[in-house]
Order: structure tokens, then C-alpha cells, then sequence
């Protein structure tokens, strides 16, 4: 039996729980269990409508299909994992699975996708956790998956009907010899994560959105400036205003919100978010709202925090913005996804080498063999997929990554950055703890890349005007 809370219910007088998880069960007595499963309004018949991102997901199933002739396939949804004790991380569907359904944040925790190999291809059937009927002990006494605990749950005609997928109860699920399961055979795993590479309609439109809801996160945030600035812990209130824009408009976050004031903007990965925010730093903010269908925007802008940049800080900020619109301006279809790079990080290596913090010219610096001087201020990527998965498509091979070739329907992060550690004793004094990024999300079309996120203050100048604004 699984708990919650104080809530603790007690399934059946025989139940086998450990003893251990006796100390606050009530037993159900005979009248509760006599009268639970009886006095129930029978549940609408009505089916839901069918999704629209339904005939997308159909039209990848079908590559997949096609992809795996004569091969079963399994593509789990995952589980719930635990936090601690008896309680569990919010549920969030794999990505392949969300891909390959269209089911998204509203996913049954356990489901399964399979493809059965048929002589003219596969058919494909989605399992899940029917609902339990009440008369069960699942419905009122579960407290991980009964409805009485956790709330409504589809039934199977309801899938069926909103995915147009052919449904049946997971109890009928099992593994057999020789199928191949996403995450466990490279070839599935690599070939559903290259499928994501070209986004189709409705991914553009729902990162599009994405994009747009986290701007009026990054608005709060600036709005929140002088709150925030009083809050001994600044940076977790900066996380918190995103969190907060992000389910207020009924949204989610694709990854933890980075709130790096002053040196911690350095630290790449910097998700504590337990330091101040100290007017004359800088405060690095990397965010990205997640919508319904798990779509992500990421996005990172970088303020001053009394409202105007230092000569240093401005410098450095941009400086980054160069590199950021030198791999704009190299960005177009049939050139390859690293030329980004090279030619942002071409910037990186030229300012820095002009600054004086290199040892050898900018020109040596770049050298693919003895160069990389540069890196030690800007160590990661200038680009990466977006889409269901912050960094998207990241089992696909690099011929088709980082080699491959730039195409329209690609979405894509613009992100360069300088960092220069509180205590790096190659800078001078007057740089170190100054960290900048600079990240917008990009759609390639045939006619060039597109700013999703170019409604978000991007120069040194605009966004002082946005901090004047609040
Ligand atoms: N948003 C964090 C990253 O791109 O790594
Ligand atoms: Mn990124």
C-alpha cells in the first residue's frame, strides 16, 4: 500500500504493509468497506476530442515504423521516482514517448508505446493503468495511483479516442526476446532522438509559445527587482517570481532555473541559488517555461543589478553580444551546425586576445590542435537542439549534431557566454566574478534564422531601459 501525508488509510484488515508503516494507518472498519464502493454517479460516457498534436505524433510513429521493419519496439513512458520516503518527483513522460503519443504533461505514470511487427509494418498500441473500478481497494486506499487520492484518471476508450491510438490495459504488457526499448538499444534510441531534429509545424508553434511565456517570466523578474534586492536570499526569489509567472499561467519549467548573482554567474550550471543579489553585480538568469506539451524555450539574459552596467561589465556584456550575432549572422540552411561556434567563439577569441588575458594572439588561440586559450572563459557550446528536451536530440550521432547541416524546421540555442572566475589569476583584478550569457532561441527557415526570442532585451542599452522601465 502506498501513504501520503496524515491522510494514511489502511487498505484491508489483511493488508501486508511493513510494520513500519503501521504507526498511523486507521484500520477500515465494516461499514466504510460495506458502503465505499456503492453511491457513485456513473462516470460520463462522452469521449474526449481527439488532441491536435494527434496526427503529427502519427506521422513519426509512421517513420518509426518504417525505420524498424519486423522489429517489436517498446518506448515506456517512465515511472515515478522516488524523492524521499513516500513522496515522488513530479512525473515527467520521456521525451520520445510525449513525441511518439502527443501525450504530454497530462501522461499516465507506467505507460508503455509498442509496436507489434505485422506483415505490413507494425501496429501500434499504447498501454496504461486502466482506472480501477470502485469496488477496488486501489481506488480509495492507493494513495500513489487511486483516483480517490490522486484524482481522476482516463479511461482506455479516452486515450484511445484523444491519440488516436489503439489502447489496452498494461496488465496485458510484456517484454519478449529480441524487441528493442528506447534507452536500452542504441539504434531506437539514436533514431527517435534524430527524429526530433526538424521540428514540424506544431513543435514550431509550441515553442513559439514556450518562448513567449517565459518572456513575461524574465518581465516579472526585472519588475521584482527592488523585492528581490531586499530578500536576503535573492537569487531563490528569482527563481520563485519565474516559477511563480510559470504556473500562474498554468505552465512548468523545463529545467532549474539558474539564478547566478555576481561570481556564481560563472559557475555554468549554477542552480543553488542561494546567494544574494547585490546592486553594482551582474545577475545571470537562465529560464525556460516548459508548456502542456512539454516544449521548452530556453532562454538566458544577463542585468546589472543596480540598472546600468559598469564600463567592465558593459565591456564584457558586449562583447558576448558580438559573439552572439556573429553566430546569428553565420546561421543559415547548408552550413554546418558548428560554424556557430566557430564563428561566435572567433569573437570570444579576438576580444579576449585584445583585452591582453591571452598568453599567445587570437589567431593561435584558434587553432584546432596547440589553440583553445579562449575556452578557459567561455568552456561550453555556443548552440544546442531545443524542443521536449532542453537539450534536444542528444543521442544523435554527430554527423548529424555538431557536423550536421543546418536545415529549416531546426530550433536551436545562440548562447555564448564570458566567465571569469572570482579567483582565475590569469584576469585582472577588475574582471573576475563578471559572468555573461547571452541565450536566444532560434528557428532556421529557408530564408535564414529567426529570433524567437528577440522580443526579450538583448543590447547593453536595451536592457538598461528595461531595468528603467521595472
Ligand atoms: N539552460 C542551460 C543549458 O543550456 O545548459
Ligand atoms: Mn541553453
Amino acid at each position: 500500500m502506498s501513504t501520503s501525508g496524515d491522510l494514511t488509510v489502511e487498505k484491508t484488515a489483511d493488508d501486508d504493509a511493513p510494520a513500519t508503516n503501521l504507526n498511523r494507518k486507521q484500520p477500515f472498519p465494516r461499514g466504510f468497506l460495506d458502503t465505499i464502493a456503492t453511491g457513485w454517479a456513473d462516470r460520463p460516457d462522452q469521449l474526449p476530442p481527439t488532441r491536435p498534436q494527434a496526427p503529427y505524433a502519427a506521422a513519426r510513429r509512421a517513420a518509426v515504423s518504417a525505420a524498424f521493419p519486423g522489429r517489436r519496439l517498446v518506448i515506456p513512458a517512465g515511472s515515478l521516482a522516488q524523492r524521499s520516503n513516500d513522496t515522488d518527483y513530479p512525473f515527467r513522460a520521456h521525451s520520445a514517448f510525449a513525441h511518439l503519443t502527443g501525450w504530454a504533461s497530462d501522461t499516465v505514470p507506467d505507460s508503455v508505446l509498442v509496436f507489434e511487427p505485422t506483415d505490413d509494418g507494425h501496429e501500434v498500441i499504447l498501454y496504461l493503468r486502466e482506472r480501477a473500478d470502485r469496488t477496488t481497494a486501489e481506488f480509495y486506499a492507493d494513495a500513489s495511483i487511486g483516483e480517490f487520492w490522486i484524482g481522476p484518471r482516463p479511461s482506455l476508450d479516452g486515450v484511445a479516442a484523444d491519440l488516436q491510438i489503439a489502447t489496452a490495459h498494461l496488465d496485458g504488457f510484456a517484454h519478449v526476446d529480441g524487441e528493442l526499448v528506447v534507452d536500452r538499444d542504441a539504434e531506437l534510441t539514436r533514431f527517435v532522438s534524430e527524429l526530433r531534429l526538424c521540428k514540424d509545424e506544431y513543435e514550431i508553434a509550441q515553442l513559439r509559445l514556450a518562448v513567449e511565456v517565459t518572456a513575461r517570466g524574465f518581465d516579472d523578474i526585472v519588475a521584482d527587482l527592488p523585492r528581490i534586492i531586499a530578500t536576503p536570499r535573492g537569487e531563490r526569489a528569482v527563481e520563485g517570481v519565474f516559477h511563480l509567472r510559470a504556473r500562474t499561467d498554468g505552465n512548468g519549467e523545463g529545467y532549474d532555473t539558474i539564478a547566478a548573482s555576481g561570481p556564481h554567474a560563472c559557475y555554468l550550471h549554477w542552480t543553488r541559488n542561494d546567494g544574494p543579489v547585490v546592486p553594482g553585480d551582474l545577475i545571470l538568469i537562465d529560464a525556460g517555461v516548459e508548456v502542456d506539451s512539454l516544449y521548452t524555450a530556453d532562454i538566458t539574459r544577463t542585468l546589472p543589478v543596480s540598472g546600468a552596467f559598469t564600463p567592465i561589465q558593459r565591456r564584457v556584456y558586449e562583447a558576448v553580444r558580438e559573439a552572439a550575432d556573429a553566430g546569428f549572422a553565420a546561421a543559415r540552411p547548408g552550413v554546418t551546425f558548428r560554424s556557430v561556434h566557430e564563428a561566435a567563439m572567433a569573437v570570444i577569441a579576438a576580444r579576449v586576445a585584445e583585452w591582453g588575458l591571452l598568453p599567445v594572439t587570437a589567431e593561435e588561440a584558434l587553432d584546432g590542435d596547440r589553440g583553445g586559450q579562449h575556452r578557459r572563459y567561455m568552456v561550453h557550446g555556443t548552440s544546442h537542439h531545443l524542443g521536449l528536451d532542453v537539450h534536444d536530440c542528444a543521442q544523435a550521432r554527430r554527423e548529424l549534431y555538431y557536423d550536421g547541416i543546418l536545415q529549416p524546421g531546426m530550433v536551436f540555442t545562440i548562447e555564448p557566454g564570458l566567465y571569469f572566475q572570482i579567483d582565475d589569476l590569469t584576469v585582472p583584478a577588475e574582471y573576475r566574478g563578471i559572468g555573461v550569457r547571452i541565450e536566444d532561441d532560434v528557428l532556421m527557415t529557408a530564408d535564414g534564422p529567426v529570433n524567437l526570442s528577440a522580443g526579450i532585451p538583448r543590447t547593453a542599452d536595451e536592457v538598461e531601459a528595461w531595468l528603467a522601465r521595472g
